[in-house]
């Protein structure tokens, strides 16, 4: 999809102003968090433009955030507009509850795997950070290849990892969640069916419709450049779009 210009942090604040322990024991988590209604802890990890975004309109569904910065100072009115949310560092958030948000270049991805694997390992890790070798260099190009939750996978072994959110503009999320009507679609893929359900309700949380793609491997078809990437359309017409029953 295309990004606009990188606007800044605090863009983003204004935007969002007039818009509107680790589990360790994966049978634990079905029940846990089967359900839409009940409140998680989740730490986003890369609190800028689209993490932000979601990660405030979780607040606003009842979520518990954890919005991270290197410089957590720096999330001061984020913070203020989010209901019930907190500032911290990379690995606090990856600490913080059951569910990690990644929102990062995609290049630093292999650091954070790296750095915060291990807090991260058996969690439900949704990642929409989108590989751009405009952006991110040689590495993004080999993460298009494969497919970027393969790649992602790969990068935080242990991790649940679920693509989501990777295909929607943060503007456009902020000016459409819950919209009336037929909700924007969100298209998801993972491996790990427990952490697809989690997702998926953290999408209807958001105020979108989620679609199941498939497996890992078939989050290639919504990458950035991918049939699915930011169509901004509802569930039904992106399951014609990907040939999904
Ligand atoms: N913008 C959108 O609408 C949108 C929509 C869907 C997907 N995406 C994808 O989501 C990702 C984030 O996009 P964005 O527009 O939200 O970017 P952004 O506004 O620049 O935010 C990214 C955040 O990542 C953090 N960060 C950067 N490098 C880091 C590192 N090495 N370690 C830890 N944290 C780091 C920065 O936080 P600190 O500097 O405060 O630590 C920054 O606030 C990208 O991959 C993009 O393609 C964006």
């Amino acid at each position: 999809m295309r990004h606009s210009p990188r606007p800044s942090r605090r863009d983003f604040t204004r935007l969002v102003g007039s818009a509107a322990g680790a589990l360790l024991v994966s049978e634990a988590l079905a029940p846990l968090l089967a359900q839409t209604g009940r409140s998680l802890r989740i730490g986003i990890i890369g609190s800028g433009n689209i993490g932000g975004a979601i990660g405030t309109l979780w607040a606003k569904a009842g979520h518990e955030i954890l919005f991270s910065s290197r410089n957590p100072g720096t999330l001061k009115d984020l913070v203020t507009q989010a209901p019930k949310s907190v500032a911290g560092t990379p690995q606090q958030a990856a600490e913080f509850g059951p569910v990690v948000f990644l929102a990062l270049p995609y290049s630093a991805i292999p650091q954070i795997g790296k750095d915060l694997g291990a807090a991260m390992k058996g969690k439900v890790v949704l990642d929409c950070s989108n590989p751009s070798v405009q952006r991110d260099g040689a590495m993004a190009e080999a993460a298009r290849q494969k497919g970027s939750g393969v790649a992602t996978a790969e990068y935080i072994p242990g991790a649940r990892i679920v693509r989501a959110f990777g295909t929607i503009n943060y503007k456009i999320a902020l000016q459409n969640a819950h919209r009336a009507g037929d909700k924007v679609a969100i298209p998801i893929a993972g491996d790990d069916a427990d952490a697809v359900r989690v997702a998926s309700n953290l999408v209807i949380d958001a105020g979108f419709d989620p679609v199941m793609v498939g497996g890992l491997a078939r989050s290639k078809d919504f990458d950035m450049g991918g049939p699915g990437s930011g169509k901004n359309t509802t569930a039904a017409e992106l399951r014609k779009i990907l040939k999904l029953p």
